[in-house]
């Protein structure tokens, strides 16, 4: 079977996705698996990569780099161009049984390659065109969850053009969200843009960094309560997702699980795995996961992210479609601890995507 591994992207998360390429490279089942190395550049060249994963581990933040051929040069003046002869860089590279886009973020995790993919008719990994974009916009993620019945943070969203006409207007929008409060980008990951408020006062510089990164913006009232993590599996042959053993988030009081301490100085956040969990939270994480999963019409593969309290139960904050996935991310971990190994998980997701 011929898998064509798409990795890198335009996205912030660029360095995480070669780094979750380079630890599929080395874990995936070189008996039952051809590898075409795709990587794709900051500025959207698709371009054919040694298959080197030795190189491309998370603490030298790899990057894609001309490699061996260049499928498709990034410089175009037409946009429709560039998804047709996507395609047709797919194409020429002869028989490919299936793609496993491992893309974190825009222009990857949010249906546009996709969708490109549909069009093209060819089997991929993962989550499909409406479950991804609705995924990868937290404003939609969590209006499609509160809508399920799956409770989310309270929050507001704002458009750039609001924001920039009467910032008092939407002080006043915030009526009771309590501090402190959480500015996100609409549409980013790995806490790029992310902001914790814990007075009014720094409100503008958090929003300025999160317009930076998209042209909507979330703030969300922080909650409190332990960061519990579920990896979702589609079911197979139409049966019901499957939920891991739930992993947890431990950091100290008062930080957040941003950037920094998801890669660059992970000895911030320690990750336990499984979670020390009471049967009751246990089950209502996993079914909630579940249900999530099910909502945005999930397909592959998901880690639905939880804050967990006694006060306000169980909360969903986002639902990743491509998580992180090199050998030391929580989605590999959770199934690891629930029995299904690195080098498993991969033959496991590559076969869905080809059922
Ligand atoms: N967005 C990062 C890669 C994650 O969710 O793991
Ligand atoms: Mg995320």
């Amino acid at each position: 079977i011929r898998v064509a591994l798409l990795f890198g992207g335009r996205s912030s998360e660029h360095a995480i996705s070669c780094a979750t390429a380079g630890s599929v490279l080395a874990h995936i089942d070189r008996d039952r698996f051809d590898v075409v190395p795709i990587g794709i550049t900051r500025s959207g060249a698709l371009v054919l990569q040694p298959d080197a994963p030795e190189s491309m581990t998370l603490d030298r933040m790899p990057e894609v780099g001309d490699g061996d051929r260049v499928l498709l040069p990034a410089t175009t003046d037409s946009r429709e161009l560039v998804a047709v002869d996507a395609e047709g860089a797919l194409r020429s590279l002869g028989d490919v049984d299936v793609v496993f886009p491992i893309l974190h973020g825009r222009f990857g995790e949010d249906g546009t390659v996709q969708g490109m993919l549909e069009l093209a008719g060819i089997p991929y990994v993962g989550n499909g065109v409406l479950a991804s974009a609705v995924g990868m916009d937290k404003h939609f993620t969590k209006t499609v969850l509160a809508h399920a019945g799956i409770t989310v943070a309270p929050w507001i969203t704002v458009q750039r053009r609001e924001w920039d006409a009467d910032p008092e207007a939407i002080r006043t929008r915030l009526g009771d969200l309590t501090l402190p409060l959480f500015v996100k980008p609409a549409r980013a990951g790995s806490s790029v843009g992310v902001s914790r408020v814990t007075s009014l006062i720094d409100l503008d510089g958090a929003m300025r960094e999160a317009f930076a990164e998209d042209s909507r913006v979330l703030i969300e009232a922080g909650c409190p309560g332990r960061e519990v993590e579920v990896a979702v599996l589609q079911g197979r042959d139409g049966a019901m997702p499957r939920a891991s053993l739930p992993g947890e988030i431990v950091l100290r009081p008062g930080e957040f699980y941003d950037f920094d301490a998801k890669y660059v100085d992970p000895d911030r956040a320690k990750v336990v795995c499984p979670a020390d969990l009471d049967e009751h939270t246990l089950a209502a994480v996993q079914q909630t996961a579940i249900r999530a999963f099910e909502a945005i019409e999930g397909s592959g593969l998901s880690r639905v992210d939880f804050f967990v309290s006694d006060e306000h139960g169980v909360v969903v904050n986002e639902i990743n479609t491509m998580p992180g996935f090199t050998t030391i991310s929580m989605f590999p971990l959770a199934w690891g601890a629930s029995g299904i190994g690195y080098g498993e998980l991969i033959t496991e997701l590559v076969e869905l995507g080809l059922a």
